[in-house]
């Protein structure tokens, strides 16, 4: 297999809409020459909050026709505008395992962005990466297996810089929890940092990813925004990052530190009162004085331009009309029909998670469905009645902060299940508050009660109900668990049906400690389009096909000791050992393990064959072998499969995680039809950190894989030799 045909299978191969570096960066070079001191810092720092049309802006440089750059949130949406669409969460996204809808996704992203005249977006997310099941924005980046974010952070970044709009690879590294953002450090060792934390970003430069920004935290005791080892060292020189490094807002803490260190955009330029300007005038004296040097003034701008450049904003590109300061009004409507990958995402990333009695699909010819809970439906007080979605009131969509953005409209669960049984003989009782009296009288007088539940976080600047940013445990909100217990009992000898809104992982038990509960729905954080794509999967217009891209441990417990860090300093002393990589090092069953989600149809896995490169690769990301097997639909249905590949390093490798997830592939089959699914492993894939060489390793040896339907699920096992 050659480099070429690797890429074109992972999706990386150059877009015609955007130009490559050498290009771009030819363009801002000559574009420089002409600039003042003052136009550059005007240039790489931002003009204030709120002092402009976006949530980030600067200045603009007539002379070479740059406009004021438009920094606009976030990773799902367009934040403060209307008009848009509020596509599924990026942990919904990840759990469609679907490569080619989550590039369509950022495609659509990207669409919006443009046509708002949004020259940076800022998403997606690779950090968090989620190694702390309450870590409050684990929602907003795809899982929190890395090589799996690596995956959708390519897929993602692609399809928006396809659209026209610069992706914004965030936030490397280490903001895992919302506590103490500001003044924690992050100290993770050398190899977990390249195996774990860096790896998506890495993925977001091979997609070329226009824009990273850098996160509150500190990293070893120096904030990322001012640490010449992350910016510098690991993303610049190492990764070869080509794009432009902003602030996270007001994560800059110095002037000269940040500028020497590698941050290239002070964003938003100011504090939210209008004061600390670390750049702006004392940068224009810095340089002047020689204090910084006018080359990494320079270096700056190219690469703010070169991002500018290379996507050919320089040419026809829509100027911004919304504001986000009055409603976000002002803008045209961008969704075209976004709403169907937005249907699509959410309905592929629901996953069936218990179906006891193929209770589900339910048939919609007749009898009574019992809709219980607040989270059926909208929020009583108003679509957007919380700014920045900043309570848990009604059916949850996204999490709160900053990633969160104005719904449209939503079709709500209830509406959703309303709709799709209009017409039909079939009656539906509600009890739309989580009232468990009101909860019990509806579930008596239904043949078949669905109880909706829901888990929720968000961005440390709101509380919601006790929970400051991060979640306070893994349980669902408003005794959720007493609510499917009051359902259950008074359903006695009836199946019940559960459906949760989450997001990330909840603790099950007490939910599945009653029998009846015969389904459970994991729903996630579906977007507008909730209900509708609830009710293509509840009532079996499709099969559902998303997967976990988390574990589910049936304890608080069995996660180890990762965990919200009370002290200023988070020490990473769990290391490589997160998730499902944990769970396999110290023996636990979960309840349900990484990778796993039922379907109404069953697949055969077959006919595994393993093509190892006849030579050495020379490249990290070249193919070192490329490992296919043929997937079976043999159940009733058309359905989809996302099979997995998981590897072992061979017993030369330091001490190594059980298994990594290192291939999957998403295979639509109708029914009786075979598919081919493929895994292609890069060098790097097989590789391991090697801290004292500063190098990725091959180990030498047999490299043992399986193939399967979960992490769990093995069904095929292979091996080569290196
Ligand atoms: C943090 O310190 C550890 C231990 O000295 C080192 O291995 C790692 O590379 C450092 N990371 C950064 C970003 O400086
Ligand atoms: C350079 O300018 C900065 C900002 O005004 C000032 O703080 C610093 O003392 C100056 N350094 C020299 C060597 O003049
Ligand atoms: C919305 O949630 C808040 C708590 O976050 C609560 O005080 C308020 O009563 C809720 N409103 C409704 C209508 O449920």
């Amino acid at each position: 297999m050659s480099r070429f045909l690797a890429l074109l299978a992972l999706g990386v191969v150059g877009d015609a809409a955007v130009l490559d570096w050498t290009t771009a960066y030819a363009k801002a070079s000559s574009a420089l020459a002409s600039l003042t001191v003052e136009e550059k810092v005007g240039i790489v720092t931002g003009i204030g909050w709120t002092k402009g049309p976006c949530v980030g802006n600067t200045s603009p440089v007539p002379k070479i026709g740059l406009p004021s750059l438009c920094l606009q949130d976030g990773p799902l949406g367009i934040r403060f505008a209307q008009g848009i669409t509020a596509f599924p969460a990026g942990i919904h996204a990840g759990a469609t395992w679907d490569k080619d809808l989550v590039y369509q996704r950022g495609v659509a992203l990207g669409e919006e962005s443009k046509a708002l005249g949004i020259h940076i977006q800022l998403g997606p997310v690779g950090g968090a990466l989620g190694k702390i099941p309450e870590g409050g924005r684990i929602w907003e980046g795809f899982t929190n297996d890395p090589y799996m974010s690596g995956q959708m952070m390519q897929q993602t970044i692609k399809g928006m810089q396809s659209a026209g709009v610069q992706a914004c690879a965030k936030h490397p590294i280490g903001n895992e929890q919302e506590k103490n953002r500001e003044t924690i450090s992050s100290n993770m060792d050398d190899r977990t940092l390249h195996e774990l934390y860096m790896w998506p970003f890495a993925d977001s430069v091979l997609a070329d990813v226009a824009s990273m920004m850098c996160s509150y935290n500190k990293v070893n005791g120096t904030w990322a925004c001012e640490n010449d080892k992350l910016m510098n060292l690991l993303l610049k020189d190492d990764l070869d990052f080509k794009g432009f490094i902003m602030s996270d807002w007001n994560a800059q803490h110095s002037s000269v530190q940040a500028a020497i260190t590698g941050l290239d955009m002070s964003m938003p330029g100011t504090d939210y009162n209008g004061g600390s300007i670390f750049w702006g005038p004392t940068l224009v004296e810095l340089v002047k004085n020689g204090t910084v040097p006018s080359t990494r003034l320079d270096d700056m701008v190219k690469r703010i331009i070169g991002g500018w450049y290379k996507l050919q904003q320089d040419t026809n590109y829509p100027t911004v009309t919304f504001n986000s300061w009055t409603g976000g009004t002002g803008g045209p409507n961008v969704q075209g029909s976004h709403s169907q990958i937005a249907r699509q995402v959410a309905r592929d990333g629901i996953v069936l998670l218990k179906n006891d009695n193929k209770i589900l699909p339910l048939k919609p010819n007749g009898g009574s469905i019992a809709v219980i809970g607040s989270d059926a439906v909208t929020n009583p007080d108003g679509l957007n009645a919380c700014k920045d979605k900043g309570c848990n009131n009604g059916t949850l969509t996204m999490g709160w902060g900053s990633g969160s953005v104005e719904l449209p409209y939503l079709i709500d669960p209830l509406t959703g299940i309303r709709n799709r049984v209009s017409g039909s003989a079939t009656n539906v009782i509600t009890s739309t508050t989580d009232d468990k009296n009101a909860a019990a009288g509806a579930a008596a007088a239904a043949a078949t009660p669905i109880v909706f539940v829901n888990s929720n976080s968000g961005e440390a600047y709101i509380t919601v109900e006790g929970n400051a940013g991060d979640r306070i445990n893994l349980d669902p909100y408003h005794d959720g668990n007493g609510l499917v217990g009051a359902v259950a009992a008074a359903a006695a000898g009836k199946p019940v049906i559960v459906v949760i809104h989450s997001v990330g992982p909840m603790l099950l038990e007490s939910i599945l400690s009653h029998p009846n509960v015969q389904a459970v729905v994991w729903a996630g954080l579906p977007g507008q389009e909730s209900g509708s794509s609830l009710a293509d999967v509840l009532f079996g217009d499709i099969s559902p096909s998303g997967k976990l891209p988390f574990t589910i441990g049936k304890s608080r417990a069995d996660y180890g000791d990762v965990g919200i860090e009370n002290s200023l300093v988070d020490s990473y002393e769990e290391g490589l050992y997160i998730d499902y990589k944990h769970f396999d090092k110290m023996g636990i069953t979960p309840r349900y393990e990484f990778g796993y989600g039922l379907s109404y149809t069953s697949f055969q896995y077959s006919a595994l064959s393993v093509q190892p490169a006849t030579s050495m690769p020379v490249g990290l990301y070249d193919t070192i072998a490329v490992v296919t097997c043929t997937i079976t639909n043999v159940g009733p249905v058309a359905g989809a499969e996302a099979a997995q590949l998981y590897l072992s390093l061979p017993p030369s490798a330091p001490d190594s995680p059980v298994q990594q997830l290192r291939g999957f592939d998403k295979v639509k089959l109708a029914p009786g039809q075979a598919g081919t699914a493929t895994f292609i492993l890069r060098k790097k894939d097989a590789s391991y950190w090697d801290v004292a060489r500063q190098q990725w390793i091959i180990p030498p040896g047999e490299y043992r894989f399986v193939v399967g339907a979960s992490s769990r699920d093995r069904k095929l096992a292979g091996g080569f030799v290196v």
